[in-house]
């Protein structure tokens, strides 16, 4: 494996001191936290505006609310190659996760632009708006509007101020009225290349320095409401409580519980509830109300299709017979997809050609290539990160990292572009 920067048009120090500046944008005392749609996040994305530019981007906002920074070719005919991820977090998430997307293609272009190179087709960089799971309950919302997939539904869904997702869009400056259609329809992109940490131990255990994505998990995502009574909780007795908490235990179990019948099955599948809100939330009273985030990923669409409903039949009586209603409702989904075999072939070889050993892997993890591939060829880059560890504050990658994992993607675009 080369340690050095043998890709000299990249400079590794801007690069980092980018990842660093943009992580700066983060909520005081809760690190490291960048909600889509919030101040902060418009704060850090005018921000990118003026680095986008520096890199010599022409740049606009699409009617999804992307950031888009466009370097036009020299062929007026060929469609662009498109590259990015997202500059949003998770609550309490890490420094490297969608931001390095963004900025290690932001470094190609300044290093296009600083050489003066022009390549045959436009290159742009995009910035998608929320990726992670939005306080709309929506995630990869700029990315399923570029595919036409953000329908009315997910449109006038509402976070917990009653906005709707429409509103919100608009908000940052989007135009939802146009999200009827794909804004880039089918074979509109020459094609997508995104750059992420790989988020999961593989690449640190094996030593390797570059994974190339096969496949992405599709993910699919319910609203789970238990419904239940409030009441004073020194002065109920408990054989009449009707505790939506408790119900909501239940449940959580038996999603960990089939999750786990299937560690050994042929699919993969993972299942999570991770949100939760309960009412009223005090110490002294007996929850009344719970409302949850189901999250289900797999690579087999019929596991996707019938996990939540096999989930639900068998711990629907243990609920009802507290006395609870339970009502599940799919917010969200998105289909297990397969990168482009030509692009797989194409960044395994630019990473071989730039001395680096590599591993073709699947993605547990959503990225906005899924939906960038109905627009065209997709594939994704992986870098190692510290001990796996992902959508948590201990996120870690090197610069050593970083730089190779930006020097594959530059290899990928000029062989794209020669293609
Ligand atoms: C991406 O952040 C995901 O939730 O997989
Ligand atoms: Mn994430
Ligand atoms: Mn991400
Ligand atoms: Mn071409």
């Amino acid at each position: 494996m080369k340690t050095a920067n043998n890709t000299p048009a990249l400079n590794p120090t801007r690069l980092w001191e980018r990842v660093d500046a943009l992580a700066q944008y983060t909520v005081a005392g809760q690190p490291w936290t960048r909600r889509a749609f919030s101040d902060l996040f418009l704060q850090a994305r005018a921000w990118l505006t003026t680095q986008f530019e520096a890199a010599g981007l022409t740049v606009h906002l699409d009617a999804a609310g992307n950031l888009v920074g466009r370097r036009e070719g020299r062929n007026p005919n060929a469609k662009p190659i498109v590259t990015g991820s997202h500059c949003d977090t998770v609550l309490s998430g890490g420094r490297f996760d969608g931001i390095i997307g963004v900025l290690a293609g932001i470094e190609v272009a300044h290093a296009l632009h600083e050489q003066g190179v022009i390549l045959d087709h436009p290159f742009e960089v995009i910035d998608f708006l929320s990726e992670e799971p939005s306080d709309y309950g929506i995630s990869c919302v700029g990315s399923r509007a570029i595919a036409g997939l953000l329908d009315e539904t997910m449109l006038n869904a509402r976070d917990q101020t009653g906005e709707t997702l429409a509103a919100g869009i608009a908000r940052v400056g989007g135009n939802p009225p146009a999200l009827s259609m794909p804004l880039r329809p089918t074979g509109s992109t020459a094609a997508f290349v995104e750059l992420h940490i790989e988020q999961g131990p593989v690449l640190e255990t094996k030593g390797l320095p570059i994974g190339i994505v096969t496949n992405i998990v599709g993910i699919r995502r319910y609203k789970v409401m238990i419904d239940g009574q409030p009441d004073h909780a020194g002065t109920t007795p408990m054989n009449i409580r009707r505790d939506a908490l408790v119900g909501a235990a239940r449940v959580i179990e038996v999603v960990n519980g089939h999750a786990r019948s299937m560690l050994d099955g042929p699919d993969y599948v993972v299942a999570t509830i991770g949100h939760l809100v309960l009412t009223p939330n005090a110490s002294n009273a007996v929850p009344g109300h719970v409302e949850m985030m189901l999250e289900v990923r797999s690579d087999s669409p019929a596991v996707l299709r019938t996990f939540a409903d096999d989930v639900m039949s068998g711990v629907r009586d243990r609920v009802e017979s507290l006395g609870l209603q339970l009502v599940c409702t799919q917010v969200s989904d998105s289909l297990p997809t397969h990168c482009t075999p030509f692009m797989v072939d194409l960044i395994e070889q630019a990473a071989t050609n730039l001395g680096y050993a590599c591993l073709r892997m699947p993605s547990g993890a959503g990225h906005d290539a899924v939906y960038l591939a109905k627009t065209g060829p997709m594939g994704m880059i992986f870098i190692p990160c510290l001990k796996g560890r992902s959508h948590c504050p201990e996120e870690w990658i090197e610069p050593r990292q970083l730089l190779d994992g930006t020097r594959v993607l530059y290899e990928t675009v000029m062989a794209l572009d020669r293609s």
